[in-house]
Parts: C-alpha cells; sequence; structure tokens
C-alpha cells in the first residue's frame, strides 16, 4: 500500500519504539517525513532502518518540552517538507513510583514532557497543518489513562491529558478539516517498557495491575509494528471520517 504517496509528515519520538515503527512505516508507503526526537543515535538507527526511503527521510533533534527546541525543529521539519499533512506526537517519557514517594520534579517532568510537549508541538504544527486543509493529529495517549495503573500517578494523570487535548482540538478545528485522533496502547515492547521493569519501586506488587497486556499472542506484549499499521490506517485517507475519537490496541486488556 502505497497511502502515503505525497503527503509530508512529522512523528516525534520515531528515535525508538512506537514512533519509530510508526516513522518506518509510513515511509513504506511512501511518505516524505521528518523524524525528531531528544535522542541523536536512536534517529541514526532510524535513518539506518529507513533503507531505500532515506531520501525521503530527515532526522531533526528536538525537546519537546523546550518551546525554543519545538520551534527550531519544526521550522526544519516545513524546510524540508514544503508543507505539513500529519503530525504523530509518540514522544514521551515514564517513570514509575510510588505516589507518596514521588519527587515533585519527578511529576512536573512527566506533566512537561508528555503533556505539554505534545501541545507545544501542536500549536507549533497547527497553522502549516491547518493551510493542508485536511491535516491530522495523532497522539499516543494510553491505557494507563482508562484502568486504574498503580505507581503511574503522573504518567496515567498525563495520558488522560493527552486525550482530553484531543478531544479538544478535534473539536476546535473540525469545521476547517483537521482531524484529531487518540491512540490508546497497552503494553508494547519499546525503550519505555524495558526501562520501567527495572525501574519498579521497592515494594513493587504485580497483583495490583489487572492486565497490562492484551489475551493475543499468548499474553505478550505487543509490538511496535502493532500501533503503526494502525496509526498508519487514521492519518491516510481511509481514516477520514474518525476524529475526536480513541483507538484502543491492546490485545483486548480492556475488555
Ligand atoms: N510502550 C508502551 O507500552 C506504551 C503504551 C502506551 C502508550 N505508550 C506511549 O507511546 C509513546 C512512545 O513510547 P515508546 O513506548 O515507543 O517508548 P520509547 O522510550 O521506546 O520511545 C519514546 C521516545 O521519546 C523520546 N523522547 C523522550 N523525551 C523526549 C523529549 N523531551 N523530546 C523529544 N523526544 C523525547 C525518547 O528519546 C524515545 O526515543 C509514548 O508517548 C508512550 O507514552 C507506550
Amino acid at each position: 500500500m502505497r497511502r502515503y504517496e505525497g503527503r509530508r509528515v512529522f512523528v516525534t519520538g520515531a528515535g525508538s519504539g512506537i514512533g519509530q515503527g510508526i516513522a518506518l512505516r509510513l515511509l513504506d508507503e511512501g511518505a516524505q517525513l521528518v523524524a525528531a526526537d531528544i535522542d541523536q543515535p536512536g534517529l541514526e538507527i532510524t535513518a539506518a532502518k529507513a533503507g531505500d526511503a532515506a531520501d525521503r527521510l530527515r532526522t531533526v533533534q528536538v525537546n519537546i518540552a523546550d518551546p525554543d527546541s519545538v520551534r527550531t525543529a519544526t521550522s526544519e521539519a516545513l524546510e524540508f517538507l514544503g508543507g505539513l499533512d500529519v503530525l504523530v506526537n509518540a514522544a514521551g517519557i515514564l517513570r514509575p513510583g510510588r505516589t507518596h514517594e514521588m519527587p515533585l520534579e519527578i511529576w512536573n517532568q512527566t506533566i512537561t514532557v508528555n503533556l505539554t510537549g505534545t501541545f507545544l508541538m501542536t500549536q507549533s504544527a497547527l497553522p502549516a497543518l491547518l493551510e493542508s486543509g485536511h491535516g491530522v493529529v495523532v497522539n499516543l495517549s494510553s491505557t494507563a489513562a482508562y484502568q486504574a495503573a498503580p505507581y503511574l500517578a503522573a504518567y496515567a494523570a498525563s495520558k488522560g491529558g493527552v486525550a482530553a487535548f484531543t478531544h479538544s482540538i478535534a473539536l476546535e478545528y473540525a469545521k476547517q478539516g483537521l482531524r484529531a485522533v487518540n491512540i490508546v496502547p497497552a503494553g508494547i515492547t519499546s525503550g519505555i517498557t524495558t526501562k520501567s521493569i527495572l525501574d519498579q519501586p521497592e515494594g513493587f506488587d504485580p497483583s495490583l495491575f489487572a492486565r497490562l497486556t492484551g489475551w493475543l499472542n499468548g499474553g505478550a506484549l505487543g509490538t511496535p509494528d502493532d500501533i503503526a499499521g494502525v496509526v498508519a490506517m487514521v492519518a491516510s485517507d481511509d481514516g477520514r471520517y474518525m476524529t475526536g475519537t480513541e483507538i484502543r490496541i491492546d490485545g483486548g486488556a480492556l475488555m
């Protein structure tokens, strides 16, 4: 399928995991794409994996929590792309911990990257997305925002905020042709899940997690490709009647 021929796409968090999977899938479908991340070595891996599509790819280093960095990265992206049809906000962090022990710094960092970063990127890209007449914003929420997730209070709150933010902009700009959709994954193999398993707080009680993974694949974590294929549909013309909604991709974890 080549649903992205002539489509201009900007993906954050594209140096690892889900964002990288989405970037590679959309490149494979013909997109001209800017892959952005704070992690330069991660972006180099993405570029190496792009293979023949590398001439349609630019990588840009960005800290989505820093307004100046977001402005610079967006103008570099728009210069390469010549406009924008799709923004995918996949950059994010997860710092598990007991709520009564959580340093304010970790709470603030989680909200600033996951929620404020999604806002800053979207705000910066909106003029170009609106100019295209059919712009799409795809945001990464999480099942942690929809089902109680112990030790993840800051993360869950940030992802609930992302969901509400997405609904708000979906209505605000619907009459101008913009669509905005929340993607809601459960546990997916990625940098976040590898690190958070190592970071579990002392006394961690796994029985508190009803289900982190789905029933499919024998209960194993999903993969970035499981998310990328759905995002490719949602942000293409195949998803043209979808906005202000969630797509849960969790192997049935929340059913
Ligand atoms: N993996 C899961 O189980 C899961 C489940 C639900 C939602 N999500 C969401 O999916 C998105 C992608 O995460 P992932 O699982 O692929 O993890 P990941 O760690 O593999 O990828 C996240 C990427 O975001 C980048 N990043 C972090 N802070 C940044 C910043 N300030 N500016 C720019 N880039 C930054 C990281 O460098 C990394 O490359 C996140 O928003 C995450 O919350 C993941």
